[in-house]
């Protein structure tokens, strides 16, 4: 859905909490959260995840939001680390976590920052993609900075931790170009492995590789 649409929609109606149910994992969304139901990338991903083998896989959620991902790839029997830089989203995972009985680590980390030294299977990432500075907290789910600062910073620190399947879905609503030429400041190619339409919507998801 496009900004701001898809960001006034949300902000009306999650004015209190919510609940949100995939494959009998229950969560709750937080008004501070970003919403895995009313946009399409979540779900997309989630597509994505279930196609894939995740068994004894080491799975980072890299900005995990409600987190819905995370529990997912856990129920598939995936070691999940989630990981954000919104308090609230950490804490209101931390709780999903115990009371679906899916256990994960969940980690507040600005980008890698926390999770120095670590590599994982399998990297995914929904970033926040509109170039604008974020206000708030709850703002750093939709917006990467006036410059794009997000991924300049992203793809600065992703050479260490990167594995072959370090996953980003990206819309056609956003300067994807603009975000390639970041990529490839830092030697880094997207490549396209999967490209769905939802309501007009193009979306794809990129494997980024070294290049
Ligand atoms: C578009 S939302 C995606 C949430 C979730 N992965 C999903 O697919 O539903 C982007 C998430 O990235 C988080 N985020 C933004 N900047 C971040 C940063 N520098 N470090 C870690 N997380 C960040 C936001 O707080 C938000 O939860």
């Amino acid at each position: 859905m496009a900004f701001p649409i898809a960001k006034l929609v949300f902000d009306t109606y999650h004015l209190k909490q919510r609940t949100y149910t995939y494959e009998g994992i229950q969560i709750a969304i937080n008004p501070e959260v970003f919403p895995p139901n009313f946009t399409i990338s979540t779900k997309i991903l989630l597509d994505y995840v279930k196609s894939l083998r995740l068994q004894n896989k080491t799975f980072l959620e890299l900005g995990c939001g409600s987190g819905i991902l995370s529990l997912f790839a856990a129920s598939k029997k995936a070691i999940v680390t989630a990981s954000d830089i919104n308090r609230v989203a950490i804490e209101t995972l931390k709780e999903a976590s115990k009371k679906n009985k899916i256990p994960i680590t969940v980690v507040y980390s600005d980008l890698f920052e926390n999770l120095l030294n670590k590599t994982f299977d399998y990297i995914i990432i929904n970033p926040p993609y509109y170039p604008k500075a974020p206000k708030n907290i709850k703002e750093h789910a939709w917006f990467c900075g006036d410059n794009f600062e997000y991924f300049e910073k992203l793809f600065a620190q992703l050479p260490q931790h990167i594995s072959p399947n370090t996953l980003m879905i990206l819309s056609e609503d956003c300067e994807i170009e603009h975000i390639k030429q970041l990529a490839f400041k830092n030697k880094l190619s997207l490549k396209l492995i999967s490209k769905k339409s939802v309501l007009k919507e193009k979306n794809y998801i990129f494997n980024i590789e070294k290049i």
